[in-house]
């Protein structure tokens, strides 16, 4: 089949790879003309593992090519997936659609033939019928374009094997059994051959999935980080408690890691989205748990600059500070709302000399926090160091000797807050540790 995908971002760029790896003639479009050369040659404009390998095998097969051109997209073929940003608007929770609505305008003069528009972006329910609306005013076509809402579940460092093998497939659609979900069951045949549960929905339905499922994924990691308040209170510990709680399988260990919170271009977004339209919408009451979620997960952030203060004393000026990772997760060079630099930024704000290292993320934390020291070896990013805070779990610090780090530093005293160094371990090495939730 021939299709685009609209948008080459995250989402865009690993859709539209992994549809050609599934057999596809693909085009992808972006406006942004740096981006569609990097594209084109077969490498991604980020770090995402085996984006890259997919990206050139396909540019190089010709199943693959991306354009800059709303025109040649809408000719190319009858399905177009749309895969653009939705982030927050600037001061306020509420997602910033403007992007999506452009690139639906901007493509709809081209549809001059019955197509389908299918959306992956994440919107607040209600979305769909504006989206339709748009293409029945300005595509020749008209009442012949029909909607699909096709939300995507991928997560960043997962991002390829997420969108061959999902989860679960869902379509949203206005009516029941239209053209348009033949279309889509046909462009995703391998993967619901394969045994993927796929369910086809209403819109509404489809739109809410992806902000239901970050919330949920939210509150998970914040349940369990609330715990860790509690066990940092009575003396228990919360990874044995996570343990212990994940062997039931109706709660289960998966996405219940204690540590920092969660960060990133998704979670933090989806759920001040989602409760900004519940707040819409009357039915603020029942997001009253994200609140609390979202709170407890600023206590986390706010915890790790509380036991800095106490390790090293109230005034942090002078004071010399090593953070080991900037990226909001491991795999990823993505720092937004990253946890880690957060905190190391809090710290510099509170006079604190914070160097911080990370194995992909320093070009990007570089930018957004230009008042902060960088080194790439984690070794020597430790040198004098008063305090070093484990903030990002990448295995990599995981395999570094504590022996050989204790005597480059002022004095050798660790927090861990993500539960990943072996306490025994660096502690025979002589540093003293802490670690968020442990005993
Ligand atoms: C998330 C969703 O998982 C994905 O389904 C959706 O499509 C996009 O948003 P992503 O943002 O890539 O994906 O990261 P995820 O792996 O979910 O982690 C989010 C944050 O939560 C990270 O900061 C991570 O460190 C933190 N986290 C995750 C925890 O603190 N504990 C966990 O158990 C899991």
């Amino acid at each position: 089949m021939k299709m685009t995908v609209i948008g080459c971002g995250y989402l865009g760029a690993t859709h539209a790879a992994g549809m050609a790896e599934l057999g596809h003639e693909v085009l992808g479009m972006d406006s942004d003309i740096d981006k569609v050369h990097t594209l084109n040659s077969g490498k991604a404009p980020f770090f995402e593992r085996d984006l890259d390998g997919l990206l050139t095998k396909h540019t190089s097969s010709g199943r693959l090519r991306f354009t800059a051109s709303y025109g040649e997209a809408a000719d190319f073929a009858d399905l177009h997936f749309i895969g653009v940003g939705t982030p927050n608007q600037p001061g306020s929770d509420a997602y910033d659609l403007s992007h999506l609505f452009d690139a639906v305008r901007r493509l709809a003069p081209g549809l001059k033939t019955p197509a389908v528009v299918a959306v992956k972006s994440t919107v607040p329910v209600g979305t769909a019928p504006r989206v339709a609306e748009i293409l029945r005013a300005y595509a020749p076509a008209g009442d012949l374009i029909e909607v699909a809402w096709n939300p995507e579940f991928l997560r960043e460092s997962f991002a390829v094997d997420d969108t061959l093998r999902p989860d679960r497939l869902v379509l949203g659609f206005s009516t029941a059994h239209s053209w348009a979900e033949a279309l889509l069951r046909q462009a995703f045949e391998k993967i619901i051959e394969a045994g993927t549960p796929t369910i086809v929905t209403d819109w509404a339905t489809a739109e809410l999935a992806k902000g239901a499922a970050n919330s949920f994924l939210g509150t998970k990691i914040s349940f369990i980080n609330a715990m860790a308040e509690v066990c940092e209170a009575s003396g228990a510990d919360v990874a044995e408690l996570a343990d212990i709680l994940g062997h039931d399988h109706r709660i289960g260990r998966h996405g219940m890691r204690p540590g920092l919170g969660f960060g990133g271009g998704c979670l933090p977004k989806d759920l001040a989205g989602f409760i900004n339209r519940a707040d819409e919408l009357d039915a603020g009451e029942a997001a009253g748990m994200l609140r609390e979620a979202n709170a407890v997960n600023a206590r986390r952030r706010r915890r790790v600059i509380d036991l800095a203060c106490e390790e090293l004393g109230p005034d942090l000026r002078g004071k010399r500070i090593t953070v080991w990772g900037a990226a909001f997760k491991p795999e990823t060079d993505d720092v937004r709302d990253s946890p880690a630099l957060a905190v190391a930024q809090a710290l510099h704000d509170l006079g604190a000399t914070v160097t911080v290292t990370d194995p992909k993320a320093l070009d990007n934390a570089r930018k957004l926090h230009p008042g902060l020291d960088y080194v790439e070896d984690p070794i020597a990013a430790v040198d004098d160091a008063d305090l070093l805070l484990h903030l990002t779990e990448w295995h990599h610090f995981t395999t570094i000797d504590p022996r050989c780090l204790a005597t480059r530093t002022t004095s050798p005293k660790v927090i861990d807050a993500r539960g990943t160094l072996s306490t025994a371990h660096w502690r025979d090495a002589g540093w003293s540790t802490r670690t968020l939730g442990r005993r």
